[in-house]
């Protein structure tokens, strides 16, 4: 297997989860005698400060040449406190998702049991949790025209949405489904907004398309709580976008840190993979940051491209380190491991340099 991977640092911790997401990538790319090419790019606030641009089009050019992104994470604390700033990291990644279509982001939620404990959640309420949110990314509020008036006392958001945008996450929602639990929940604000009385007809009359697969409804507000009060009942969520960023953090309380959730974005040819969590300027250039929501993200990468041995092996020694206790400051603020280390140690797992042996 021969690939190009564009590798986007970005800001904050970015760089530095990114970087043992790379090193596990090499690793496989060795044991598995792969062939990776990796080309680093630019965006957001280190892109801003180094070329004026949140998105240099070299970036795009790069992404669009290559087989997939590696992504770590984006946004400067000195953009959130500025609202009059005219550039702003995150139009970078909203503009990449956009220029490669990525309109369906794939957030899986697990439940590691070693983990349990770190959840504010009852551990009977956890068990068994396995579900993947199937998130609209390239539509609704997040692209709609945006105003504010002359004298800047009002401000608006458009959100829009076509059938043929709702259309085509829902049939990658239900394939999904019918290779997991066969239900899919549509999240949604039906009983306000036309939108969301676009997406239950059109999802609907796909799920007659899929027989198999039960179909069924939550508005948003009850779904946010359900999350907590009983998140075994969901398998495939699917929804649209800004709807899906707001309960696919609040999903990541069930699996204990919002360091440890993945995502993929993918759409028409092109695929980004990137942790869920932020730039968390804090920690950042301290090694302490959770790498495994990167590594987790270079193993749905290794699943996109048919490597699946591997994307399991990654998973594997994932798996190995929790059940070890070598982890980071997140997950045990007293015996912790640095992010560097924990890089190591997986990618010494999936070369049987270290016996991978699970509970
Ligand atoms: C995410 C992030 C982004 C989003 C921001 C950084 C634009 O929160 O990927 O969940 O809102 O989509
Ligand atoms: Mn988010």
């Amino acid at each position: 297997m021969e690939k190009n991977i564009t590798v986007i640092l970005g800001d904050g911790i970015g760089p530095e989860v990114t970087r043992q997401a790379v090193k596990i990538l090499e690793a496989i790319a060795s044991h598995y005698h792969y062939h990776f090419h990796f080309r680093y790019a630019l965006m957001g606030a280190d892109a801003i400060d180094k070329t004026g641009s949140p998105l240099p089009d070299e970036t795009i050019e790069a992404c669009l040449n290559s087989d997939a992104i590696l992504f770590g994470a984006i946004g400067h604390p000195k953009y959130d406190n500025d609202p009059a700033a005219k550039v702003r990291p995150e139009q970078g990644l909203l503009k990449l998702r956009k220029s490669l279509q990525l309109f369906a982001n794939i957030r899986p939620v697990t439940h590691y049991p070693s983990l349990q404990h770190l959840s504010p959640l009852k551990a009977a309420l956890l068990e068994g949790v396995d579900m993947v949110i199937y998130r609209e990314l390239t539509g609704g509020i997040y692209f709609g025209e945006k105003t504010i008036s002359e004298d800047g006392q009002q401000a608006s958001d458009n959100c829009v949405y076509s059938i043929s945008e709702i259309e085509r996450i829902a049939h990658l929602a239900f394939q999904a489904a019918r290779n997991r639990r066969k239900k899919v929940t549509l999240v949604d604000k039906a009983n306000v907004l036309e939108t969301s009385r676009l997406w239950r007809k059109a999802v609907k009359a796909i799920g007659e398309q899929y027989p198999d697969v039960t179909l069924d409804f939550l508005f948003v507000d009850n779904a946010a709580m359900q999350l907590i009060l009983n998140p075994r009942q969901f398998d495939v969520v699917l929804t649209e976008n800004m709807f899906g960023d707001i309960l696919s953090d609040e999903a990541s309380v069930l699996a204990g840190s919002l360091g440890l959730l993945p995502s993929a974005s993918v759409g028409n040819g092109g695929a980004l993979f990137e942790p869920i969590h932020g730039s968390y300027h804090d920690a950042a250039g301290k090694d302490i940051a959770n790498p495994l929501g990167a590594i987790l993200s270079a193993a749905m990468l290794l699943d996109h491209f048919g490597a699946h041995e591997a994307a399991s092996k990654v998973r594997m020694a994932v798996q190995w380190t929790l059940e070890n206790g070598f982890v980071t400051k997140d997950i045990d603020p007293v015996n912790f491991y640095f992010t560097s280390t924990i890089g190591e140690l997986i990618a010494d797992v999936v070369q049987d340099k270290i016996p991978l042996e699970l509970h």
